[in-house]
């Protein structure tokens, strides 16, 4: 029988431990074993849930548990789950996590770690909740050239607008709803700001690109620009406004962004709603594919986790190497650089879209001007 440890019984954690109990004959077929989750750590006390006899607070009862083969991180930031993966992975046990901040900041150091351990360090999960995408990207498009990536990688932004969009729904209702799911971080700003969809832009880059982009190089624009008079402007010339996270590359160097964008309703991206997300790859053998699903949630990021864990116990003798080490920073292209065609709303004026510039182009002209709104537009 495997044995399994969860740190964090937040929305996540217990949607793993729900996931492992109510699959446990199928998870087991899998692994061909048995998963026993045999500890939950959290600081907090839960008396009247079925796991209560599994829950610890202390989690050296996990490390130095010779028992305990994997351990599934959904504490979330990069202070103590740092400091418990780290341990974890010297104690010889495979971690995987939904904790895309911890894998934006520290990702390369504890796959090294890993590596050097001979256990897994895997985290499906943290990006695109339960949609699979790093595994298509480092196995099944593992042959192409990544040319460039980008999509809705925040489930509740993309609530939020959709929210506004099909509702008319104020921003601040709308994004009470999506922490009321369960979609939102502890903090909102990293959702409405655009942080956590930059942590994401940064792994995908990284991965894609074969060079470390981190969240520092990485400029980043929420949602909280966008009102209900773009919202009906951007209709009225026939687009959607979707928060985007985009990377490529460009002349050897990568580029990377999160801002909202105009996208044209004749785009599969537009039709991304509520909290799904949805990203297209374009690879120069494959083309354009486009990944698609619940971006955020309990069961579908514990979908994800459940995967990773299983991935985990069946690489216990031959270690699942993903190709991502410890290497270069990137060349970063400055994005205020790239050309695109822009919306913009200037105070007297029709809403309009403009021929493709660059930022500092359309600074310069729409320098008499009182600009009430300018987002990019994919073309
Ligand atoms: N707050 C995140 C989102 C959770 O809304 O996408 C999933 O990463």
């Amino acid at each position: 029988m495997a044995k399994a440890a969860i740190l964090g019984f937040g929305t996540v954690g217990s949607g793993v431990a729900e996931v492992l109990t109510m699959n446990a004959e199928n998870i087991a077929k899998t692994v061909g074993e048995e998963v026993q989750i045999k500890y939950i750590v959290d600081v907090r006390d839960f008396p009247d849930s079925p796991f209560a006899p599994l829950m610890t607070k202390d989690f050296s009862d996990v490390e130095n548990d010779p028992e305990i083969d994997v351990v599934a991180e959904v504490i979330g930031g990069a202070t103590v789950a740092y400091d418990f993966t780290k341990r974890a992975l010297k104690a010889g046990k495979s971690v995987v996590t939904s904790n895309k901040e911890l894998v934006a900041k520290h990702g390369r150091e504890l796959l090294a770690i890993a590596k050097d351990m001979n256990v897994n360090y895997l985290f499906e999960a943290s990006v695109g909740g339960g949609i699979p995408l790093i595994r298509p990207l480092t196995q099944c498009l593992a042959g192409n050239k990544i040319e460039e990536i980008y999509g809705i990688l925040n489930g509740t932004t993309n609530y939020i607008l959709t929210d506004m969009i099909e509702n008319g729904a104020s921003f601040e209702a709308a994004l009470r709803e999506a922490q009321r799911l369960g979609y939102a971080e502890a903090n909102p700003s990293a959702d409405i700001d655009g942080i956590d969809a930059g942590r994401k832009i940064c792994i995908l880059a990284d991965i894609c690109f074969g060079k470390e982009v981190r969240s520092d190089m990485v400029p980043t624009e929420g949602i909280t620009g966008v009102t209900l008079e773009d919202v009906e402007a951007a209709e009225k010339l026939g687009y959607k406004i979707k928060l985007l996270g985009r990377a490529m590359s460009l002349d050897g160097k990568t580029c990377a962004f999160v801002a909202p964008h105009l996208v044209p309703k004749g785009n599969m991206l537009a039709r991304v709603d509520g909290v799904m997300n949805g990203v297209v790859v374009r690879g120069n053998a494959v083309g354009e594919t486009m990944f698609y699903g619940p971006g955020a949630g309990k069961l579908p990021t514990a979908s994800a986790v459940v995967g990773d864990i299983i991935d985990a116990l069946r690489h216990r003798q031959k270690r699942r190497d993903i190709g991502w080490e410890a290497g270069e920073s990137a060349d970063f292209f400055d994005p205020s650089l790239l050309k695109t065609p822009w919306y913009v709303r200037v105070e007297g004026e029709t809403a309009s879209i403009t021929q493709p510039c660059t930022r500092a182009e359309l600074n310069e002209a729409l320098a008499e001007k009182t600009v009430l709104a300018s987002f990019r537009v994919l073309d």
